[in-house]
């Protein structure tokens, strides 16, 4: 079974439904309303979880109820807590999601605890990272917690998935350590200033992500697929599975705990990638974004629907 660490961030997700995105100034009627986990970090190591991997989530939330909640609802999908710490006096985050009649969201994450981990916080998670096969992070948390595990996980010799979101300015240095990097078409838009929209534009970015020293790069376009680019050849496009998309939130993290499950695993490259783009798409077809990740059985049940 396969080890993976997640340092990222635990939030608790408050959604409603809304016929549009509001714009600046307007106030629109929607419902219902769901409350329920959330945070990048966490919707990964669930969606890690409901696969079959062994997963230690390190992050922060507060000394409330929702961060007594967030323990119970690790300790429920089996995901080693021991490094889930209580700030004393930040409350646990929040992220207030607007998902309108297209399925289509709009997030404002509020990180709270979880923008406060330390490299201390890190640092104690040291023999963690040696369990581990792939440490997965996002930058969703303090810009020092994601130094901390950059540096300790290659100084670790670890595989190291980053999932650029949301979009924080990053350092050459730091792309240069990481295994595999995996933006949307947003985030590598902002990574790189080539506006990625297809499957050229895609191309275009990945290059340049790869020269500035990342191993793997594997751009996420939404239902279209995605471009991954491994230096092996000009790099390649890799189609998304079509569903009956209901919820869209939460998407790109079944995708990103899904690849890390398969690369531990140790599926080649773009096995791995199909795989995740499969429990990508299985999310998307339930409302919710942790709730909403998909069990080993049903991805099983989804391929072999769709060979
Ligand atoms: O990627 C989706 C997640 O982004 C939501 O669960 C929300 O918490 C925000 O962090």
């Amino acid at each position: 079974m396969a080890n993976i660490t997640v340092v990222g961030s635990y939030v608790v997700d408050l959604m409603s439904r809304t016929p549009h995105i509001p714009s600046a100034g307007e106030t629109v009627l929607g419902g219902p309303f769901r409350m329920g986990p959330g945070g990048k970090g966490g919707n990964q190591a669930v969606a890690a979880a409901r696969l079959g991997s062994n997963v230690t989530m390190l992050t922060k939330v507060g000394k409330d109820i929702f961060g007594d909640e967030a323990i119970k609802n690790f300790e429920n999908e089996g995901i080693e807590t021991t490094h889930i710490s209580r700030h004393p006096e930040e409350v646990t985050g929040t992220a207030l999601i607007a998902v309108d009649d297209s399925s289509e969201n709009m997030i404002v994450v509020a990180p709270g605890a979880c923008g406060k981990i330390t490299k201390s916080d890190v640092e104690k998670a040291k023999a963690d990272f040696e369990k581990a096969d792939v440490v997965l992070l996002q930058l969703e948390t303090s810009m020092e917690a994601v130094e901390a595990t950059v540096e300790q996980a290659q100084q670790l010799g670890k595989t190291i998935i980053l999932n650029p979101a949301p979009y924080q300015e990053v350092t050459a240095e730091l792309l240069s350590k990481v295994t595999y990097i995996t933006p949307n078409e947003t985030e590598a838009t902002l990574l790189t200033g080539v506006e990625v929209n297809d499957e050229a534009s895609a191309r275009e970015a990945a290059a340049i992500l790869q020269e500035k020293g990342v191993q793997t790069v594997i751009i996420t376009l939404g239902k279209k697929g995605c471009f991954i680019h491994d230096g092996t050849d000009e790099g390649r496009f890799v189609q998304a599975f079509q569903v009956e998309a209901v919820d869209t939130t939460g998407a790109g993290d079944a995708f990103n705990g899904a690849f890390a499950t398969f690369i531990a695993d140790g599926f080649p490259l773009d096995e791995a990638v199909i795989r995740a783009n499969a429990v990508g798409a299985l999310s998307v077809t339930k409302i919710g974004t942790a709730p909403a990740m998909p069990y080993k059985e049903d991805l099983e049940q989804f391929l072999s629907a769709h060979k």
